[in-house]
């Protein structure tokens, strides 16, 4: 007999961006799989009766599989994800392993969807992603720079609002200098960026700057960085893209 996984997003981090359906699918769970930060983020839904396996940072496949092998053997798993699973979370990823397994042993799936980090923070800076968007991950972990670096100019010349996820850590620096120069080049110094940090987290801070002027050294992992479209334009203290406005920037 199999049971059921959820691949739950648990929103960017306040309890009160959490899901009704997440919440649900996270207390009512035998077993609560996901990387350590994440588990610390659903505690107050967590009960004695519970299993919590807490993995760490760079082990997302065995912790698709664990949380697979356990629904496959009958128990209600939730595997949680920040924001959005789907949006650079575990979603795909444990999907692409379910499809594997034959089918009378792959355990029902439902992903539940999650408020991403990029949403939350366009809704504290205004509306800047109410044009088309593209969201980009820098993380070379799991794709060459190369292959970043070609979207990246493709989207930085389309027009479009950008959210840089995993934008810069203390050993990766590098990258986050080339975007930001590979945005400059195309859209300008005077391009607007929103710097969200910790977004409905404790600490939060969302900073208003532009591509000339950005301190990289307020970038961190814990940030996701919005790179204002064409048609981006202030509105009193509100940034907001207008669909159908007359461009703002080349
Ligand atoms: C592995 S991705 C996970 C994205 C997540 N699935 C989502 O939909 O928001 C981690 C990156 O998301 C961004 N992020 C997630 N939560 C955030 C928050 N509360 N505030 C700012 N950035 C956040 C950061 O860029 C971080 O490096």
């Amino acid at each position: 007999m199999t049971g059921t996984l959820h691949i739950v997003g648990l929103g960017p981090g306040g309890a009160e961006h959490r899901t009704p359906a997440a919440a649900r699918a996270v207390a009512e769970a035998e077993v609560v799989v996901g990387y350590g930060a994440y588990v610390d983020m659903v505690e107050d839904l967590l009960g004695a009766a519970q299993r919590v396996v807490r993995g760490v940072m760079g082990e997302e496949e065995r912790r698709a599989d664990e949380a697979l092998v356990l629904a496959a053997e009958g128990a209600r798993v939730a595997l949680v994800s920040s924001g959005d699973a789907g949006v650079h979370g575990m979603a795909a990823r444990t999907l692409a392993r379910a499809a594997e397994l034959d089918a009378g042993e792959r355990p029902e799936v439902v992903v539940v969807p999650g408020v991403s980090a990029a949403q939350a923070a366009a809704a504290v800076a205004g509306a800047p992603l109410t044009d088309d968007f593209a969201v980009v991950s820098l993380s070379d972990i799991h794709m060459s720079w190369d292959r970043i670096e070609h979207r990246l100019r493709a989207l930085a010349a389309s027009g479009i609002a950008i959210a840089l996820y995993n934008p810069r850590s203390s050993r990766r620096t590098e990258g986050f200098d080339r975007a930001v120069a590979i945005l400059r080049e195309a859209r300008g110094d005077d391009g607007p960026v929103v710097l969200a940090h910790d977004v409905t987290r404790p600490g939060e801070a969302v900073r208003r700057t532009t591509l000339g002027a950005l301190d990289p050294e307020r970038v961190t992992m814990r940030t996701v960085v919005l790179v204002a479209g064409d048609t981006a334009r202030d509105a009193g203290p509100w940034l907001v893209a207008v669909r159908g406005a007359a461009a703002v920037r080349a």
